[in-house]
């Protein structure tokens, strides 16, 4: 029902003008927020092709689907028995099969106390032990090892911002208010400022609402990337769910634009080395950002403070990756912000930084051939040498000091699209705007 989005959209509002004060470091030891187990789940139904047309380059795509996942995010991660067994899932987890180590694969999936909204990753156990290097707890990958590839933060060149925008698209027709900004204005905010590109990792229901706005990211000459469909955090998902999670949004894009992306970045950053394995064997790249690169925006701070976080980042250093969005009108709004700071430097020469997209930072397509999901295996799933490290500050492996069990509050997914006249959905957004639900955005993770 549309007051469901009006609810979840005033909580934000009000947390992202509430919050001054709000410490960047506090999602650590923030309390648990409520388990929200108690939110009924609402029963996911398989959707039909988008009526948008498909991409001439889409026709070689082998496991193109028929029925795609459920487009609401709050009904939680992929879990219909017919899109789990899909030649497109079944394919990919083939080629994983033939590349992942079955220890890797055994590793223990986490329990989380709730879908999107309000829930906690539980790292139970000993995080430093092989196999549990968690992404989200700054536990990152330096080197290939063991059935994975590293993970990348940072951009090799001195001086260079890797930019990105994750969550997208949104659409204007989307908001409450016509003021309100989405993917649209963002993307004219890049252009007016001197046509820098950024990289945005999109979520695949976005995409499946939003073809025409995908679309037009695209043929603005952005960099389009993968981040999950139902934005669940991966540790939590089953083998299959993982896979089914890339390969649809990689599907959607290939749908959509006719090319088959390279990079993933996990939801929430949520990532242990089954997913970095999983990642790789299906061709994909672990984008994350350096550590010191969050801009906060996902943390329920204001407009001024991630303004502040990020005016911080403009001075001579190392080559870095960071971490903006473009989930809502408030961090869409935040992101263009800071691109028309970029744009005021520039245009009085003050700017210290080369701003690009991921793929042009690395010095390599955002792409991989359409050659038939089956041929992607090892010898194309990483053709450029791992990115070595600048500096070692942001590259800390921080496994041995990290807590045996750490809970990190999930924020809420604010741009879900809520259907109209969908009977279980106003019981599932209810879960989002509880108690826990504002703990979460208040102290939550990254998105
Ligand atoms: C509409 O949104 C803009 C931008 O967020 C805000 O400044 C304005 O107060 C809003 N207007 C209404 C009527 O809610
Ligand atoms: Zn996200």
């Amino acid at each position: 029902m549309f007051t469901g989005k009006l609810l979840v959209r005033s909580v934000l509002v009000a947390l992202t003008t509430s919050s001054v004060g709000h410490a960047q470091s506090s999602p650590a030891t923030a309390p648990d927020p409520t388990p929200a187990a108690a939110a009924p789940k609402v029963t996911q139904t398989a959707q039909q092709n988008p009526t948008y047309p498909a991409a001439a380059g889409s026709a070689a795509y082998p496991f193109m689907p028929a029925i795609w996942p459920d487009p609401e995010q709050p009904r939680g991660p992929i879990n219909l028995p017919e899109l789990l067994s899909s030649a497109l899932v079944q394919d990919g987890m083939k080629r994983v099969r033939a590349v992942v180590p079955a220890s890797l694969l055994n590793v223990e999936v986490k329990s989380t106390q709730a879908v999107l909204g309000s829930g906690a990753v539980n790292y139970v156990g000993d995080t430093s032990a092989a196999g549990m290097c968690y992404g989200q707890a700054q536990c990152h990958r330096l080197t290939a090892a063991n059935g994975y590839q590293p993970d990348v933060q940072m951009c090799p060149g001195a001086n260079v911002w890797g930019l990105t925008f994750d969550d997208g698209p949104t659409d204007a027709a989307d908001n409450t208010n016509s003021s309100q900004l989405a993917t649209a204005d963002l993307v004219a905010a890049l252009a007016a400022a001197n046509n820098i590109k950024a990289t945005f990792f999109v979520v695949g229901s976005q995409s499946y609402w939003h073809p025409e706005i995908l679309k037009a990211l695209y043929d603005a000459g952005h960099e389009i990337a993968v981040h999950t469909w139902t934005h669940a955090a991966l540790t939590t998902l089953s083998n299959e769910q993982i896979v089914a999670e890339v390969l649809y949004t990689e599907a959607i894009i290939v749908r959509t634009l006719g090319v088959r992306p390279r990079f993933f970045r996990p939801a929430f950053g949520d990532i242990d080395d089954r997913g970095r394995a999983i990642l790789g064997a299906l061709g994909y790249t672990n984008i994350i950002w350096a550590d010191t690169k969050d801009s906060g925006d996902s943390h329920g701070q204001t407009l001024q403070q991630v303004v502040d976080n990020v005016k911080a980042w403009f001075v001579p250093q190392p080559g870095f990756i960071g971490l903006n969005h473009n989930i809502n009108p408030a961090t869409t709004e935040m992101s263009i912000e800071i691109v028309k700071l970029i744009q005021a430097g520039q245009t009085v020469g003050t700017f210290p930084l080369t701003v690009q997209a991921v793929g042009q930072c690395l010095g390599v397509s955002p792409y991989t051939p359409i050659t038939g999901a089956s041929a992607t295996t090892s010898s194309t799933r990483m053709s450029f040498s791992p990115i070595v490290p600048t500096t070692t500050s942001a590259f800390v492996d921080i496994t041995a000091t990290v807590p045996a069990t750490i809970s990190t509050q999930r924020p809420p997914a604010s741009t879900n699209r809520v259907s109209v006249g969908s009977a279980g959905q106003p019981a599932a957004v209810a879960g989002l705007v509880g108690v826990a639900g504002v703990l979460a955005v208040a102290a939550g993770l990254a998105l």
